[in-house]
């Protein structure tokens, strides 16, 4: 399949309707995603980008029903993970000497995946490969999301090819952001930044800031996942600044797991007290043990405080509340702050060990947390209640 997207552009990817899962299990897909490859065509022809490995073979017989592979003049590269290179070796075998524009570090990427020594060219911001009437601009986008990520810009028609950046998991039989529900295409935007980019953040305001310099118009982005921005582009461009600068909205998050049910009737008291020292506040209670993780990391991203709970056992905590903590810890949240809480039996570490686990993440500790002894009593629920009343009213008074 291709669809023609512009007078000189096709888009000639794959839509991946089954993913439910990427980069290995860390990244749930619930609504798959697509890998989006561009033929783009003036006097010359450059195809942006290929697709994911297990398609190499459909996407070149593809691509060879659109032109014929020897007219490709150029490849680039605009980054080297295998769900945008993967057809590479395929296509290689057929046009073996094509040069491949690629950054320095593209280089060394694709040479680490594929072990070929292609015929490369490397790359770097401000570079122009003239396809004719048109040009393409390559911009170095380091470390967004890997260090030899790049976008590229199309002459005349106004076209930024982005890559990653501002792409979403999201496959749809559409192809724009005008014509697919805004709400789940800004779920999965979200999603996609506050699991794969929020470590970059501060790559990402630089970029942006620097792409704004060069006063380039932009028509529309072509993402390397999901749907394409031609409906006023510069919206998810502006959310991006927002979701970079130490995002958090009117939200608390409770994460908890639990055995006999002990540390969740602790959630659901410490959730009422908030709500009822705050009432404007949303409060959203994720067990870790029944839920997506990377829907639960999107719920942290969108908070001002996080609250993690877990029962004591063997003398530490449940292994989906570790692992969650340890997701956390990698994501480097900025502006949030947490508390512990978790019932038990007899050693009760529980909430010291997720304290500290809290610390390790980079968040701003409330206090030393709440813990309870067996499943809670009336008194308990009760303290419980008082102790969400104050971690509101701690959140709101930092603010
Ligand atoms: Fe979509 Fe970093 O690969």
């Amino acid at each position: 399949m291709s669809i023609k997207l512009s007078p000189s552009v096709t888009w000639v990817g794959k839509k991946d309707w089954e993913l439910r899962e990427f980069h290995g299990m860390e990244y749930s897909t619930h609504r798959g995603s697509s890998y989006n490859s561009y033929l783009v065509r003036d006097e010359k022809v450059a195809l942006i980008d290929t697709v994911w490995l297990p398609f190499a073979d459909e996407f070149v017989k593809n691509l060879k029903k659109e032109i014929d592979l020897s007219e490709i003049d150029y490849i680039i590269a605009n980054h080297a993970e295998v769900d945008h290179s993967g057809a590479l070796p395929e296509l290689m075998k057929e046009i073996p000497d094509t040069p491949i524009y690629c950054t320095r570090n593209g280089v060394r990427s694709l040479k680490g995946h594929y072990h070929q020594d292609w015929n490369f060219v490397e790359v770097k911001t401000g570079d122009r490969l003239s396809l004719g009437k048109k040009e393409l601009i390559f911009i170095e986008a380091r470390m967004l999301h890997w260090p030899d990520s790049m976008f590229c810009y199309l002459t005349e028609e106004q076209i930024l090819f982005s890559n990653d950046a501002f792409g979403q998991h999201y496959a749809t039989e559409f192809m724009f952001n005008d014509q697919v529900d805004q709400a789940e295409l800004y779920q999965e935007a979200i999603k996609y930044y506050a699991n794969i980019l929020t470590p970059f953040s501060s790559f990402v305001e630089k970029k942006i800031n620097e792409f704004v310099s060069l006063n380039l118009p932009l028509s529309m982005i072509c993402t390397s996942h999901g749907i394409l921005w031609r409906d006023n582009p510069l919206q998810i461009v502006e959310k991006y600044m927002e979701w970079a600068g130490d995002y958090q909205e009117n939200q608390i998050t409770l994460i908890y797991d639990t055995m006999w049910n002990g540390t969740r009737r602790m959630a659901e008291a410490i959730a009422s007290g908030i709500r009822a020292a705050d009432p404007e506040v949303t409060v959203k209670l994720c067990n870790i043990g029944r839920s997506d993780k990377n829907d639960v990391i999107t719920e942290v991203f969108k908070s001002k405080a996080v609250l993690v709970g877990s029962p004591t056992i063997n003398k530490g905590i449940l292994t989906a509340v570790a692992a969650i903590l340890e997701e956390i810890r990698g994501l480097e949240f900025k502006n949030k702050k947490a508390a512990a809480f978790g019932s038990y039996g007899w050693s009760g570490e529980s909430v010291k060990m997720i304290t500290g686990l809290l610390k390790e993440c980079g968040m701003e500790l409330i206090d030393d947390g709440i813990r309870v002894m067996w499943n809670p009593d009336a008194d308990s629920i009760a303290k419980c209640v008082e102790y969400g009343k104050q971690a509101a009213a701690a959140v709101s008074k930092t603010e």
